[in-house]
Parts: C-alpha cells; structure tokens; sequence
C-alpha cells in the first residue's frame, strides 16, 4: 500500500510510522505545508521523497487544497497520514480522500478538541488524558475514532511531562493504525463505522 504523510513541523508520529517498517507499506513521500519542517529532514535521509507545499504561497485554502491534492494524487496513495499537519483542510479535500485519510490528535476525543489540549487538560483536573487516531471528517476533530491510548494526569505534571507521557503513547497506536489499514483490517464503512478485524 502507498502511504503519504503530511506534516507541519517536529514529524516525531512521521518518524514512528517509518521506523515501524509496516510489512505491505510504502511511504510515498512526506509533503510538508512549511518549508521549514523539521521532519523534512528525516524523511530525506531515509530516501523518502520530502515535498513542499508551502501554504503561504497560495491565496486561499482552496487554492492550497487544490495544490496539495495535486501533488497528492501524483503519489497515488492508498492512505494519506495526517501526522501533526496543522492546516484546516477544506470539506472538498476531505471528501477526496474518504475513508483513506487519518489523524492523530493529542486528546481522547470527544474531550479537547482543537489546540493546546494537553494544557486544557490540566486546567480541567481530568485523572486520564490521551490520544486518539481517527479517520478524518470535515468537523475538525470529529471523526470516527480508530484507536486511543489513555496515559494518567499526575499530580505535578505540567504541560511538558504530560505531553511527553502522551507523545509516546502516540508513536505507539498510529503505526498501529497503520498497520490495520495496510492488512486491510481497518475500514470505515458507508455509515460512518470504524470497523477492525481481528483487533490487536
Ligand atoms: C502530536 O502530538 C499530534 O497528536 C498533534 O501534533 C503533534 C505532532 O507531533 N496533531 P509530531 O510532529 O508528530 O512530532
């Protein structure tokens, strides 16, 4: 299967799902929306294709789209990875790619949404924070949920040590994810239904 990863920045999630070496997966190439994405680099110094689309040259999110999904489809992949890709994307991208294109978010969903979950958390006193991978849907954030890993809020954490406990609970279930996919065991169906077979 053909895997694409976008990104935006650090590409730690970019990283993992490499370094998993998915037995059936190639990663096509890693597209960045910044040309100053850190993930960049791994991806070229592990012979994978680094390409970016730099949002800041297109007028609007529908001409950054309509690029993106160009040199997307170029890549024919089966799934496109969105790993730490901070762009909103349009209803029509989304719907380009239904059913083939996952998210990580740094939160157990439906709680968190949005930015600075892992400070939100600790605002809010909740015992368990998380992490969930989805596939994507034009409501940010609210797709149907894959796969999440619950990690404890302990007291004295802070953002950063929460947000590392967090971190490696992601490098763990999005190759996961991966994998499900890639062995088609993952799909999501006509109604909206994550479906996994023989979980685990
Ligand atoms: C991760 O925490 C992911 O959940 C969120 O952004 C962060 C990306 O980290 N969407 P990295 O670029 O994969 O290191």
């Amino acid at each position: 299967k053909n895997i694409v990863i976008l990104i935006s920045g650090r590409g730690s999630n970019m990283e993992a799902i490499v370094r998993a070496q998915i037995p059936g997966a190639r990663i096509a190439a890693v597209i960045a929306n910044r040309p100053d994405a850190a993930g960049l680099a791994f991806a070229a110094a592990h012979a994978i294709p680094a390409i970016v689309v730099d949002h800041k040259a297109y007028p609007s999110r529908e001409a950054f789209d309509a690029a993106l999904a160009e040199s997307i489809d170029a890549l024919a992949p089966d799934l496109v990875v969105l790993a730490g890709f901070m762009r909103v994307l349009t209803d029509g991208f989304v719907a380009r790619y239904a059913g083939r294109l996952l998210n990580i978010h740094p939160s157990l969903l439906p709680s968190f949404p949005g930015l600075h979950t892992h400070q939100r958390a600790l605002e809010a006193g909740v015992r368990v924070h998380g992490t969930t991978v989805h596939f994507v849907t034009p409501t940010l954030d609210c797709g149907p949920i894959v796969v999440q890993a619950v990690v404890p809020v302990l007291s004295g954490d802070d953002e950063t040590t929460l947000s590392a406990r967090v971190l490696v609970q992601e490098h763990r279930i999005y190759p996961q994810a991966v994998r499900w996919f890639v062995e088609d065991r993952l799909t999501l169906t006509d109604t909206g239904r994550v479906q996994v077979r023989g979980e685990a």
